[in-house]
């Protein structure tokens, strides 16, 4: 089985989509199969990798909304799966026809609130899955966390309120509910820009609250992955040689170390 990913933040442009664009990018590296999964009706992620004409033109049966159709619930999943230009990445889009689904009340969902996980449990050529989700906590968000193994939580060294983040935990603990399996792979520090002494505090302030929750590796805001993005290539592949791409394949390896200390720890528990 994959582990599976979902990437959450209420918060608007903290760069979900661009760490499952970059980070598909080096697990691709590291020779893993990649699934990315485009819970966000805005189809950033799938843009990026498949252009936003491609992506408009597509109908419900080839996007995500196809999982929360009941008029397609006996069709086959074939016309989700997507292969981009780079070996190892396959994406199941999103675009528009997601929207009517992210209605607010996320426990409204029934049965529905299993569709994720149920089309994972049929989707096992893959090696890792990552889930972009919307900048909101409603049903696309929920119905991800219901399916993932580990929530991550890209944060900018900004929102010195907290409160978002309040939020976001107290939605994982309510999953958890009814995905006990779900855990905390932490926070990402992104877009982070070390020459301001607000984002170094911002470090500090969410390491000193969050701990070991918080992941060593920074993503710093760098122009390679916003030109990289545009050239519909992840950063690996883009431009390898840069500061952001090998920033891109240490956070790559730290997931993958914490994950088998996790793995371990269970096991010895
Ligand atoms: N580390 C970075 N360095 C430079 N630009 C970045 C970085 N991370 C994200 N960006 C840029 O910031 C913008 C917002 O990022 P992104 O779309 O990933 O955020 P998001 O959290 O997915 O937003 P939304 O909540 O709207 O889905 C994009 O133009 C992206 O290219
Ligand atoms: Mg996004």
């Amino acid at each position: 089985m994959a582990t599976t990913f979902c990437l959450i933040n209420q918060k608007g442009g903290c760069g979900k989509s661009s760490t499952c664009f970059h980070l598909a990018g080096a697990f691709a590296e590291l020779g893993m199969d990649v699934l990315l999964m485009d819970m966000d009706p805005q189809g950033s992620l799938s843009q990026g990798f498949l252009g936003s004409e491609f992506v408009e033109s597509l109908n419900s049966k080839e996007t995500m909304a196809m999982l929360f159709d009941e008029s397609s619930f006996f069709d086959s999943y074939d016309d989700l799966f997507h292969p981009t230009q780079f070996d190892g990445i396959t994406i199941c889009p999103a675009n528009q026809t997601l929207a009517p689904f992210n209605a607010p009340e996320p426990e409204e969902t029934g049965m529905l609130q299993f569709a994720i996980r149920e089309f994972l449990e049929e989707s096992n050529d893959f090696d890792v899955v990552l889930i972009d989700c919307p900048p909101n906590l409603y049903r696309c968000s929920w119905v991800s966390m219901v399916a993932a193994d580990y929530v991550l939580i890209p944060v900018p060294p900004e929102d010195f309120g907290t409160q978002g983040l309040r939020a976001v935990h107290q939605c994982v603990q309510q999953a958890r509910k009814l995905n006990p399996g779900l855990r905390r792979m932490g926070h990402l520090i992104t877009r982070c820009d070390n020459r301001l002494l607000v984002h170094r505090m911002y470090e500090q302030k969410l390491r000193e609250m969050y701990g070991n929750m918080v992941l060593d590796t920074v993503v710093t805001e760098a122009s390679a992955f916003k030109v990289a993005l545009t050239r519909r290539r992840p950063v690996q592949f883009h431009a390898p040689r840069t500061r952001a791409a090998k920033l891109t394949l240490s956070l790559a390896r730290e997931i993958l170390d914490r994950i088998s200390l996790d793995e371990r720890k269970r096991r010895v528990a």
